[in-house]
């Protein structure tokens, strides 16, 4: 089976820089990604490349090679199906904010909706890819929807979690540690529909890194590797509080851990709190999942990952709190980085969030400056925050284009993001234009130390204890 058309549901982080990687490395295949949200749309058929509704590092260049030749982004979500061979399903699986599971399950309207939509469109057999990370089992519901709604036509159903991380999307997609492709190996269709899928990623994939399974341990394995890697954040972070009252020092205790292979050294950053769109759904997600077949034990050993990474997010701003004289009422902060990471523009369950509201509980007035995330989204993100209401709030943060301006005359500055270019900041300059004493607390560990308290900052670095409790008294 040679797949020649291939349509994707959903227009966001995962479908769009997916898409335009595999139109680029199928030439022959025609790739259509659609969205029934206009203004992403048109934001993704936009003639400056600057405006695409994702920013990825390489994502705009690919979108310039191949939009228009066999990439293209539409709201004519029927006449995609109709087309495709293969059809994607890349659409928003948030946690559910009502009914039963409220605030753990995920909510899978979005992709319910997907599936009725193509049962009733489609007059030909098709393949159908979940993308979007699912609980175990979805594929059955989407399986019986097709089934039981369709035109009579059959459909393979397929999962094929993606493991891209924001920030690095490009090259993850381009050089992927592995590929999973979950199918029905027990028939010969189902076969086919694997085979067909390998194919794609064959173009530029190696085959041993193309792992094919059934569709359950597909599905779990994605809701599992995002566990894992959360645990890790939550398990170094907890280090770092403990690193702060001990006079350890959290970047030598991970450089010292890392270097055991069995543990290795990648995602050992303490942080102020992980954020982004997969790690609290997917655990929460996992939790709810857990409970559900009476696995108690199982689901309060991973919700102890999301109890630690509330922890962290709050108690840095508990500790801005109080080493501001214990009141930040009506004092100046400024946030850099408002991302949940550097090098995208999401800010999905960005820590940056949770310590802005809690600032603002305490009557902060805050200034931010991100690179990379608008205004608009700022406040987007402020809509329903537990400690004013949006009118009031807009009142005590402002968005700044320039980092400078946004730094003046504040009480004190908080690292939220690890952008690149806060390392490169004129640090005396800022410090000149601050009140005295200039506070500086550092969620992403990315400033010196010994340079900041040089320059005159009185500088906090997560993980870092005072110095006062590293020697042997
Ligand atoms: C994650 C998974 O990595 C990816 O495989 C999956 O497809 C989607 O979810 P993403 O959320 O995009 O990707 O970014 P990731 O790099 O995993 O970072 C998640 C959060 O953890 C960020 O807020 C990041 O700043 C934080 N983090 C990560 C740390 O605080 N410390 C680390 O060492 C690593
Ligand atoms: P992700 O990070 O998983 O890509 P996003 O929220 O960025 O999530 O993107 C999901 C996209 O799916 C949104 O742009 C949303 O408008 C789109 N979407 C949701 N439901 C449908 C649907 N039934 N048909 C088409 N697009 C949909």
């Amino acid at each position: 089976m040679q797949i020649k058309s291939i349509c994707c549901i959903g227009a966001g982080y995962v479908g769009g820089p997916t898409m335009s990687v595999i139109a680029k490395k199928c030439p022959e295949v025609r790739v259509t990604v659609v969205d029934i949200n206009e203004a992403r749309i048109d934001a993704w058929n936009d003639k400056n490349y600057n405006s695409l509704p994702v920013f990825e590092p390489g994502l705009a260049e690919i979108v310039a090679e191949v939009r228009g030749e066999n990439l293209f982004f539409s709201t004519k979500v029927d006449k995609a199906i109709e087309e495709a061979d293969m059809i994607f399903i890349s659409v928003n699986t948030p946690t559910k904010t009502y009914g039963k599971g409220k605030g753990m399950a995920a909510d899978l309207k979005y992709i319910e909706l997907c599936a009725r939509q193509i049962a009733k469109v489609a007059k030909r057999d098709k393949i159908v890819v979940e993308k979007s990370t699912l609980p175990v089992r979805t594929a059955s519901a989407i399986k019986d929807i097709l089934d039981n709604t369709g035109n009579g036509v059959q459909f393979q159903i397929l999962s094929n979690p993606e493991f891209l991380a924001e920030g690095t999307a490009i090259q993850d997609l381009l050089n992927p540690d592995r590929v999973l492709i979950g199918g029905d190996i027990s028939n010969k269709k189902g076969e086919e529909a694997i085979n067909a899928l390998v194919e794609i990623y064959g173009k530029w994939v190696p085959k041993e890194k193309i792992l094919t399974t059934n569709v359950w341990s597909s599905e779990l394995s994605k809701l599992t590797a995002n566990a894992f890697l959360a645990q890790r954040v939550s398990s170094i972070n907890a280090m770092s509080e403990i690193c702060e009252k001990t006079g350890a020092d959290i970047y030598e205790v991970s450089r010292a851990i890392g270097m055991d292979s069995r543990i290795g050294s990648k995602f050992l950053n303490a942080s102020v709190g992980f954020g982004g769109s997969c790690f609290q759904k997917d655990i929460l997600n996992l939790v709810y999942i857990a409970k559900s077949y009476g696995l108690n034990e199982v689901a309060d050993y991973w919700e102890q990952v999301i109890i630690m990474n509330d922890h962290q997010k709050n108690r840095f701003s508990d500790n801005i709190v109080s080493t501001l004289y214990n009141t930040v009422s009506g004092k100046k902060i400024a946030f850099l980085g408002w991302a949940f990471k550097k090098n995208t523009n999401d800010t999905r369950e960005s820590a940056a969030i949770k310590v802005a509201d809690n600032l603002l509980s305490e009557q902060a007035n805050l200034a931010i400056y991100d690179p990379k995330v608008k205004e608009k989204q700022i406040y987007f993100d402020i809509e329903n925050l537990e400690s004013r209401p949006i009118s009031e709030n807009k009142k005590y943060l402002k968005v700044f284009e320039d980092p400078y301006k946004a730094m003046e005359n504040t009480h004190g500055i908080a690292i939220l993001t690890e952008w690149d270019e806060f390392k490169e900041y004129d640090w005396e300059k800022v410090y000149q234009q601050m009140n005295k004493p200039a506070f500086l607390f550092d969620g992403r560990g990315i400033l010196d130390k010994k340079e900041m308290e040089r320059i005159g900052f009185v500088y906090y670095k997560i993980g870092l204890g005072d110095e006062s409790n590293t020697s042997l008294k």
